[in-house]
């Protein structure tokens, strides 16, 4: 597979299919030279998960196996080509959920064998931050990228587009994680940050939860404070009979985590001497968010790169987006032992502190 891989880094025109399966959607999407999106098909499964408050690693893996299949033909029929003329095929290898990702990348495998066309293993996270290069068309490295997900929140200092510092991240929950955390303590439906984001718009950010943050002077997060915070704030409204008022809490604590990012992600723009912000992942979503960073990237003549909200959260462009940049680079080919990753980013350490 070298060689046709080898081929298609010279070629003008790249089509990749792309598979993507790290969690509870289903995704798949053609994607030519990394920007132009032929189809984009997402099949969502989280009806599915709301009744249990949260994913089920092993019900997101068998609706994938029964799902894959026909996403996957969905795109290539929506994208006006056929699986012939798709030139290689990309799939999430890690990070997520491992069951969930070994039915994409087995998929993969297998229509990649069959059609005898390269595979092409791509990291989420990466997947994520490409999602800007679809939404922009005339974004380039370097930039510095704020990255916010369920199951990310780092800072990178992206300097090419296959080459990714990490310069801080959560030291526990990630961003994602904390707004579907709260909401399930405030009784909101599953996934959290959209419907406290709704509520927010609702309250009043008035209330402080006093919590310990000692990351204050680092480019490094900690979400699990405040989350306890409130979970304990609610707990003692409840035990006294006093009413409590979610949509002020959700304002406030989404305010909360806005602040948090934002900073953050500007004194990364500081110390990199960096004039572009790149923001990727789910929670990129949030109107709080981006309505501080937007505030705070003024100030600082910083420029603000946000994906357009269908690329938001999980989907298979982005995926077949990164693909298209590895393999420019000569990156990214993989075999029929590709296995997948539940995690690629080590977890924090106390090196930089
Ligand atoms: O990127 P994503 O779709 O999946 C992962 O890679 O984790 O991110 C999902 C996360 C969930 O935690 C979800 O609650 C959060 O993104 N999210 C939001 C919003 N929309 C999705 N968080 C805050 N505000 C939103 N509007
Ligand atoms: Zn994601």
């Amino acid at each position: 597979m070298k060689e046709k891989f080898e081929e298609l880094m010279k070629k003008d025109i790249v089509n990749i299919l792309a598979i993507e399966s790290s969690c509870d959607e289903t995704a798949a999407s053609v994607v030519c030279n990394g920007r132009k999106v032929l189809s984009n098909v997402v099949s969502s499964q989280i009806e599915i998960h709301q009744k249990f408050g949260g994913v089920v690693p092993e019900v997101a893996s068998r609706n994938h196996i029964a799902n894959v299949y026909d996403v996957a033909c969905e795109a290539v029929l929506k994208s006006g080509l056929n699986f012939e003329n798709i030139d290689a095929i990309a799939v999430t290898y890690g990070a997520g959920l491992m069951g969930a990702l070994l039915v994409g990348v087995n998929f993969a495998k297998g229509l990649a064998y069959a059609l005898k066309k390269p595979l092409l293993a791509v990291s989420h996270v990466e997947g994520h931050i490409a999602a800007n290069y679809i939404t922009h068309e005339k974004l380039e490295p370097p930039f510095t990228c704020l990255m916010v997900s369920g199951g990310h929140t780092c800072l990178f200092d992206v300097k090419s587009y296959t080459e990714f510092n990490l310069i801080g991240q959560s030291v526990d929950d990630a961003a994602g994680e904390a707004f579907d955390k709260v909401a399930r303590v405030l009784g909101l439906p599953y996934p959290g940050g959209p419907n406290i984001d709704k509520k927010a718009k609702l309250g009043e950010d008035n209330i402080v939860f006093k919590h310990r943050n000692n990351l204050k002077n680092t480019l490094d997060f900690s979400f699990s404070g405040i989350k306890t915070a409130i979970m304990s704030y609610v707990n003692s409204l409840k035990q006294s009979g006093e009413e409590v008022n979610v949509n002020n809490i959700c304002a406030s604590f989404q305010s909360y985590v806005a602040n948090e990012l934002s900073t953050k992600a500007i004194r990364a723009c500081k110390e990199q001497s960096s004039t572009k912000l790149v923001v990727a992942g789910g929670v990129s979503a949030n109107s709080k968010l981006k309505e501080v960073l937007t505030e705070k990237c003024k100030e600082n003549g910083v420029e603000l790169f946000m994906p357009e909200l269908k690329f938001c959260g999980d989907n298979a462009a982005m995926i077949g987006s990164q693909a298209y940049f590895n393999l420019k680079t000569g990156k990214g080919l993989a075999e029929m032992d590709l296995t997948a990753k539940s995690r690629l980013i080590p977890k924090w350490t106390n090196i930089k502190n």
